[in-house]
């Protein structure tokens, strides 16, 4: 029988396993100010309306942020983008200010320049859960660029191999 401890590390190591894409989160600060947070628990959801989810825990200052605005930007990184990702990983006492050429906006919305997709989203249901929030999002707008993304998988960054290209080099 799994002890709840082990259970929680056990849970860590199986999820590193499932390799993502790696997102920034984009909201505005009261003071106008951009804030962002990395976030790889970023999922489409429904076609028609275009609905998406994203899992922010609630101690991150995001959560608050996302809650009072009611919407947010997504940037779905470039395998060229690691240092953003770190910048945004990092706790924001910490982490500086992000050199405003990485910025763009859609529809007032900041978000990440040069990000191979970009999308503006509002709010349209939250719902606790543990010690997260699953935040619903309805895509308002979405600007589709080029590049490779940025992965994440066993706590790493990494980029996308494409398996028939690795075969024919074998
Ligand atoms: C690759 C990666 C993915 C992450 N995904 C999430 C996520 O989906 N949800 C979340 O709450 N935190 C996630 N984090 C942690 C946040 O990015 C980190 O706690 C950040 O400092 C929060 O910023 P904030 O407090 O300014 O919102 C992730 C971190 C990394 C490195």
């Amino acid at each position: 029988m799994q002890t709840a401890e082990s259970i929680g590390e056990m849970y860590r190591d199986a999820w590193s396993r499932f390799a993502t894409g790696v997102t920034v989160i984009t909201t505005i600060e009261p003071d106008g100010a951009v804030h962002g947070m990395t976030a790889s628990s970023v999922t489409s959801v429904s076609l028609a309306p275009p609905l998406v989810l994203v899992v922010i825990g609630e101690e991150r200052q995001s959560h608050g942020l996302i809650k009072s605005a009611g919407r947010f930007g997504i940037s779905i990184l470039d395998s060229g983008q690691t240092e953003i990702a770190k910048h945004f990983a990092t706790p924001p006492e910490i982490r500086g200010d992000i050199d405003p050429k990485h910025i763009d906006t859609i529809e007032n919305i900041p978000v990440i320049a040069n990000a191979i997709a970009t999308m503006f989203c509002n709010v349209s249901a939250a719902h606790k859960a543990g010690d997260h929030t699953v935040f619903i999002g309805e895509v308002k707008a979405i600007e589709v660029g080029e590049g490779d993304p940025l992965v994440w998988f066993q706590r790493q960054f990494g980029v996308f191999a494409d398996q028939n290209s690795s075969k024919q080099s074998d």
